[in-house]
């Protein structure tokens, strides 16, 4: 019971990666604000989770829309009886493909939803965050910190958050507030598929090929992500801020020789 007691919300908690950490944090003694753009799913999240409503509960947000995220953070505390004590500024989507096939509005909304609305609620929170001394946590990705090729717009996107932690860490830390990131390798999720089902017939396939590349030979489970979430909200983490936690079964360590490649 890690987190006993406290007072936390995660966007995008709907599914994938944020649903995760949530069921997560919620087992660990936290009460819980399950926060998503799908309002239903965030629901059915939460009820899942104690069908009561004692200790979780949920609420519909667009990140993109800052009155919505105010409207959040000021609804969150109300449901949670204070200033919240973690918040996780998770949601995001995928944008991948080249840049030159690129629509404008797909490259608006991706800036909109992984950078703009992930300001906008992280500003949302930390009006909240400064009350108590909290924690707040952003998923930035392995290419928040690397890159690869034809993921042009995510990449800058999450660059930006790494960025932004760094900053935060410092502006907020004098008033107690932890600020980091957690920065994934690929992870089976529903954003995931929708990346690979766009370069690959075959997404079962590409993910097993994925695994076989890692040093680790495996990927990170969305529990593996949850308990490096779960790490940084508590206080075993107390004095780590302004870093960028890579979760990537090795991937960033070098340059993994083929199978049977010469040495
Ligand atoms: N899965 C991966 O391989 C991977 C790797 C690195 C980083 N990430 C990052 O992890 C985070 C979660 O991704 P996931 O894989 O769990 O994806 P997912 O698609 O399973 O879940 C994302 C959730 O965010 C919500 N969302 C999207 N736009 C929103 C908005 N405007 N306002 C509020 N909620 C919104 C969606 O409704 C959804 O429930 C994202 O920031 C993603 O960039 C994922």
């Amino acid at each position: 019971m890690r987190l006993q007691g406290r007072r936390a919300v995660v966007t995008g908690a709907a599914s994938g990666l944020g649903e995760a950490t949530i069921r997560r944090f919620h087992a660990e003694g936290a009460r819980v604000v399950v926060a998503d753009l799908d309002g239903a799913r965030a629901e059915a999240v939460a009820r899942s989770l104690d069908a009561e409503g004692r200790t979780a509960a949920s609420l519909a947000c667009d990140i993109t829309d800052p009155r919505q995220c105010d409207d959040m953070v000021v609804a969150a505390e109300a449901i949670l009886g204070g200033p919240i004590d973690i918040f996780h500024a998770n949601a995001g989507m995928a944008f991948s493909g080249g840049l030159l096939d690129a629509e404008d509005a797909r490259i608006e909304r991706a800036i909109a939803v992984n950078l703009t609305g992930t300001v906008f609620s992280a500003r949302a929170a930390l009006r909240s965050l400064v009350r108590g001394g909290g924690v707040l946590l952003f998923t930035s990705s392995l290419q928040g910190v690397t890159a690869r090729p034809e993921r042009s717009v995510y990449t800058a996107t999450k660059h930006a958050v790494t960025g932004l932690v760094k900053s935060l860490s410092l502006e907020f830390g004098p008033q107690g507030v932890r600020v980091n990131a957690l920065a994934p390798v690929g992870i089976d999720t529903p954003l995931l598929r929708l990346q690979l089902a766009r370069s690959s017939a075959d997404p079962d396939a590409a993910i097993a090929t994925m695994a076989a590349g890692l040093p680790l030979r495996r990927m990170p489970t969305q529990r593996d992500f949850a308990d490096a979430a779960l790490f940084l909200a508590s206080d075993e983490a107390r004095c780590i801020t302004g870093q960028t936690l890579v979760i990537d079964c090795g991937a960033s360590a070098g340059i993994m020789p083929a199978a049977g490649a010469a040495r």
